[in-house]
C-alpha cells in the first residue's frame, strides 16, 4: 500500500494549546487511527452544541466520547458489564466504540437525549497525548468525524481543512499542522494519514441482558474478533437499537454521484458512458480498465479501507460526471468497506441509466 506523504505530526506545544482550547469550550480537530475527529469538551453542553453547528448535524444524533487510556469508565457510565471490560482489555486503545448506559452526571447533549453513551479510547499517539493533556487525562472529548454532515469522513488534516474551508498557516514553533480560520474551528492537529481509514466498530453493550451485544456499525474490528473475546457474536441492529448516524442509508457521500459495478461490467459501461461524453472516474482494486481518472486500491480489506476515503475525495475533485467503484468482495472481512460504500452510493441510484439516456 502506498502511504501518502506524511506531514509533520503535531508536537507537545500544539497539543497543549489544543487541550487548552478544549478546556475553554472551543473546538479542535484531531487525528485518530480511524478518521479525524471534531472534538469538544464532552461535559460542556455549549461546546458540544458547537460541534453540531459546525457539522450541520441534526441534533438527534449522538456523538462518541473519547477518553484517555486507563480512564475510569465508572465515571461515564452506570454499569460496565464484564463483557465490556473484556472488550476494553482486548481492544483499547483502538478502533472500537462501546455503547453503555450513560451516567446521570454526563450531560445528555453528547447522546442526544438517549440514556446511553458511546465511549472509545483511540490509539493514535496524537489523540492519546491530547486526551492526556486535556483536564489532566480525566476529561472526555466528544468527537464525531470532522466532516460536514453526510460527507466523506476525513483521513488527513488536509481533508479537514478542505471540509471546513480553512487556510493553513505556518507556525513552525508549534510543531506542525495548526490551521486557523475565523470560523468555529480554529485548530487542526496534524497526525498524518489515519491508519485504519474507516470509522470505529460500534457495539451496543447497553442492553446486554435483553438483547446481547449488537453491532451498530461494522469496522476494522470484526464481529468475529469480538465473539472471540466475549463468547457472544454481536447481532445485527434490531428496531429498538440506539440510533447511529453512520447507519443512515445515505452517508459518506462525495458530491459526484457514485455507483458500484462488478468487474465484468466495468469496461463495457465505461466505454458506453465515454461514448456519450461522460467523464468517469474509477476506483478499482482487481479489474484493469482505462478511465479519465482512476485510483487503484489494494485488494485486501485493510489496505482498501485505508485508501477508500482519500480515493473518494480525490475522484470527487476530478470534475467527473460519475465515480464508478468496482464492487469489492462480499465476504465478512469486507463488511466495513461494503457498509461505507453502500451508503456512499445510496443517493445515486439509477445514475448510469440517466447518464446514458441524455
Ligand atoms: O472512528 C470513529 O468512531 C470516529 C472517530 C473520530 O473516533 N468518530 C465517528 O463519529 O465516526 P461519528 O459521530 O461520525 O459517528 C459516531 C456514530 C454515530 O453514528 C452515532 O450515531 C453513534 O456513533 N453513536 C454515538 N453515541 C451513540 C449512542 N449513545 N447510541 C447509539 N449510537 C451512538
Ligand atoms: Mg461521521
Amino acid at each position: 500500500m502506498k502511504q501518502q506523504p506524511s506531514a509533520s505530526v503535531a508536537g507537545q506545544a500544539a497539543i497543549a494549546e489544543a487541550a487548552a482550547i478544549l478546556e475553554q469550550g472551543g473546538l479542535v480537530a484531531f487525528p485518530t487511527e480511524t478518521v479525524y475527529g471534531l472534538g469538544a469538551d464532552a461535559e460542556n453542553p455549549a461546546a458540544v452544541a458547537r460541534i453540531y453547528e459546525a457539522k450541520g448535524r441534526p441534533h438527534d444524533h449522538p456523538v462518541i466520547v473519547h477518553v484517555a487510556p486507563g480512564a475510569d469508565l465508572d465515571y461515564w457510565v452506570t454499569e460496565v458489564p464484564e463483557q465490556a471490560r473484556q472488550l476494553v482489555q482486548a481492544f483499547w486503545p483502538g478502533p472500537l466504540t462501546l455503547i453503555l448506559k450513560r451516567h446521570p452526571q454526563i450531560p445528555d447533549a453528547v447522546s442526544a437525549g438517549q440514556d446511553s453513551v458511546g465511549i472509545r479510547c483511540p490509539s493514535h499517539p496524537v489523540a492519546i497525548a491530547l486526551l492526556q493533556a486535556f483536564k489532566g487525562g480525566k476529561g472526555g472529548v466528544a468527537a464525531p468525524s470532522a466532516n460536514k454532515f453526510g460527507n466523506v469522513s476525513p483521513t488527513t488534516a488536509r481533508h479537514v481543512r478542505d471540509e471546513f474551508g480553512m487556510d493553513q498557516h505556518d507556525d513552525g514553533d508549534l510543531g506542525g499542522g495548526i490551521a486557523c480560520s475565523a470560523a468555529e474551528l480554529s485548530v487542526v492537529l496534524e497526525g498524518g494519514s489515519s491508519q485504519v481509514g474507516i470509522e470505529s466498530t460500534i457495539v451496543d453493550m447497553s442492553r446486554l441482558a435483553t438483547h446481547g451485544p449488537v453491532l451498530l456499525r461494522p469496522g476494522h474490528i470484526s464481529a468475529q474478533q469480538i465473539a472471540d473475546v466475549i463468547g457472544m457474536l454481536p447481532a445485527a441492529p434490531d428496531q429498538a437499537a440506539p440510533r447511529a448516524s453512520g447507519t443512515l442509508e445515505s452517508h459518506y457521500a462525495p458530491r459526484t454521484p457514485v455507483t458500484m459495478l462488478a468487474a465484468e461490467s466495468l469496461a463495457e459501461t465505461l466505454s458506453r458512458l465515454r461514448a456519450r461524453g461522460v467523464k468517469v472516474a474509477v476506483i478499482r482494486h482487481a479489474a484493469t480498465v482505462e478511465a479519465d481518472a482512476q485510483r487503484v486500491l489494494p485488494a485486501d480489506p485493510a489496505g482498501y479501507a485505508y485508501g477508500l476515503y482519500a480515493a473518494l475525495r480525490d475522484m470527487d475533485q476530478t470534475g467527473s460526471g460519475l465515480i464508478l467503484v468496482e464492487t469489492p468482495p462480499q465476504d465478512a472481512a469486507w463488511l466495513g468497506v461494503n457498509d461505507r460504500l453502500r451508503r456512499s452510493v445510496f443517493g445515486s441510484a439509477g445514475v448510469i441509466e440517466s447518464l446514458l439516456q441524455k
